[in-house]
């Protein structure tokens, strides 16, 4: 259950953050509990106006509540020195940067619980994912209650979180370049550019909710493919070119990205 009196600090009001926030927000955790910190005091302000949240204009000495990291992995050092001195022992650290270990985060605030997690942007539409690890206990309840409402959570052990990173994290942008493919190819063979849209936005949402039916995909494959019929004819193509293998290669590629970031920030 979603605990509303936890005071949330979000520092780096880019992307991910607007995600989590505007989720939270949307599903009835209160903006007044909310704070967030950008180094563009141009970002914190769009936000906080957008979102009815409050704002860090500086950074002041917190004692208490949860400090999201959400900035890039490489702006994290930089970060770490200006806030270093800011963040009192009964703060909760959590960090989503990718590749940035939980070792290291604990090493930095030593004083600090702290917890590392990998979100993905569904998260605005409380239908995110979060991969979660930390040694405390209470830490993961705690995160599990305040993303409950917007997020499936699972605990998983950190060695995996380079293809969690890969998979969850980066996993939008993957549904989103093969939805931008097919709408393309629609256009291709002479559908207009909304009408192609349309077509696959709708297949999008029919093909969500049969998979709350029924998981099995090659049975889903099969359903769809009559012997010598149009999609079979198709299928040949994926299997041909090996469509698997590009997608795997795709998966291997994020998954090595993220241990290189891991790698260069230890
Ligand atoms: N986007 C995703 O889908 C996603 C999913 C899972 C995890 N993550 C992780 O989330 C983190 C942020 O990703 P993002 O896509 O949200 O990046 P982003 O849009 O670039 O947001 C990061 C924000 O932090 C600001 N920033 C940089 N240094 C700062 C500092 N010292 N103090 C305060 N703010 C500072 C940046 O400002 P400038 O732009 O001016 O540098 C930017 O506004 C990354 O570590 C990423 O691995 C992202």
């Amino acid at each position: 259950m979603q605990n509303n009196n936890y005071k949330l600090h979000f520092i780096g009001a880019g992307n991910i953050a607007n995600a989590m926030i505007s989720g939270l927000i949307k599903s009835g955790f209160p903006s007044s509990n909310i704070y967030a910190y950008d180094k563009d005091p141009v970002k914190t302000t769009v936000l906080v106006k957008e979102l009815n949240i409050n704002s860090h204009e500086e950074l002041d000495f917190l004692d208490e509540g949860f400090v999201f990291i959400c900035v890039k992995p490489v702006d994290y050092p930089k970060l770490f020195e200006d806030i270093k001195e800011k963040i009192g022992k009964g703060v909760s650290v959590l960090s989503c940067m990718a590749g940035i270990s939980l070792d290291r985060i604990e090493k930095d605030f030593e004083e600090n619980i702290c917890l590392r997690f990998m979100p993905n942007m569904l998260i605005e539409n409380s239908s995110g994912f979060i991969a979660l690890t930390s040694k405390s206990k209470k830490l993961v309840k705690d995160c599990s209650n305040i993303f409950s409402k917007v997020a499936d959570i699972k605990e998983i052990p950190e060695e995996m979180f380079d293809v969690i990173t890969a998979t969850a994290g980066s996993g939008p942008a993957w549904i989103y370049s093969y939805i931008n493919s097919l709408v393309k190819a629609g256009c291709k063979s002479g559908l207009k550019e909304e009408e192609s849209k349309a077509i696959v936005l709708s297949l999008l949402k029919g093909a969500s909710k049969k998979l709350t039916q029924e998981t099995d995909l090659n049975i889903l494959i099969q359903q769809v493919a009559s012997p010598g019929g149009t999609t079979e004819a198709g299928l040949k193509i994926i299997e041909e070119e090996n469509v698997d293998k590009i997608i795997s290669d795709v998966i291997s590629i994020a998954t090595q990205r993220s241990k290189e970031l891991r790698k260069g920030s230890s």
